[in-house]
């Protein structure tokens, strides 16, 4: 079983021409309303990838609390360990503009995912193949889950997101991390080649459309990036996280895990929303099947 450890949002999605500068109003497209949240997200990713994935969260007692329990369980997500406590959901504000967006995520019920709670999941968390966590959660509840998951020798992968929230003191916990190539410059501040170098098969860098770099003791690893339709870039991070998580409880390797992850993350752009264009098992094998034909 896989557990993740974190937030569910209901996302609100305002699709327009260009983004707003600084005091502007531009007219909109569109406006939808769409399950999210990293947490509920990576979570969706590894249940449509067939795995068995539970998730560790809260929602609110308003009608978005009720949709992000729904879903999840449409998608086969466990949701025994989702708590719902007094007041709203989490949601995102997400502008949405040629298929590249910025989000404002506000935490609301997810902020109450709290040590305490931890500490009684103690067991369920400890039994888990592997915990996957990002960073819109409290501070303390992630050192809670890091040192519990190094004592328990419980393999964590980290989405270091928002980068704001990330302590370098995470790094001796985490198994890895998987920051974009934005958060890795604010992290870390020198050349991706240069970190990766420093965090030989713990950090794993994604470049979008470039696809996936890494060390790997040896030598850089580049692991190409998939071609693909982009109508929404929500979510590919998340799925990319599910993907490799589904595939590292299975055996694989490293590198045919990210390239997995890789196929992955690039069907899912294909859709509207974070979790809308999520792949299952099959989809990937075809796409796969498809690029290996290509490359003959
Ligand atoms: O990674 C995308 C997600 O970030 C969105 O679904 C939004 O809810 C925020 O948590």
């Amino acid at each position: 079983m896989i557990t993740v450890i974190g937030n569910a949002n209901i996302d609100l999605i305002a699709q327009a021409d260009t983004f707003p500068l600084q005091g502007e109003t531009v007219r909109g497209k569109d406006f939808q309303t769409a399950p999210g949240g990293k947490g509920a997200n990576q979570a969706v990713a590894c249940a449509k990838l067939g795995h068995k994935v539970q998730l560790i969260g809260t929602t609110g007692t308003d009608s978005f609390g009720e949709m992000i329990v729904a879903n999840l369980r449409k998608q086969q997500v466990d949701t025994s360990y989702i708590t719902q406590v007094e007041g709203p959901s989490g949601v995102a504000v997400i502008l949405l503009m040629e298929g590249d967006n910025r989000i404002i995520s506000i935490p609301g019920a997810n902020h109450a995912l709290s040590l305490e709670r931890m500490k009684e999941l103690k067991s369920i968390i400890g039994a888990s193949q592997l915990v996957m966590m990002q960073l819109e959660l409290p501070v303390d509840t992630v050192w809670y889950v890091l040192k519990l998951c190094k004592d328990l020798e419980v393999p964590i992968i980290m989405d270091p997101a928002p980068s704001t929230s990330f302590q370098m003191e995470y790094m001796p916990y985490v198994r890895y991390l998987t920051p974009n190539e934005t958060e890795c410059a604010q992290l870390f501040g020198i050349s991706i080649e240069e970190t990766v170098t420093n965090y030989p098969n713990q950090l794993l860098v994604t470049l979008g459309k470039d696809g996936v770099c890494y060390h790997d003791h040896e030598e850089i690893i580049f692991v190409p990036g998939v071609p693909a339709q982009v109508v929404d870039t929500t979510g590919a991070g998340d799925t990319f996280n599910g993907a490799l998580a589904s595939r590292l409880v299975q055996g694989s390797d490293l590198q045919s895990a990210v390239e997995f992850a890789n196929v992955a993350a690039s069907l899912s752009v294909g859709k509207f929303g974070a979790q809308g264009g999520m792949p299952t098992m099959l989809e990937v094998g075809k796409k796969a099947e498809n690029l290996a034909n290509e490359n003959k």
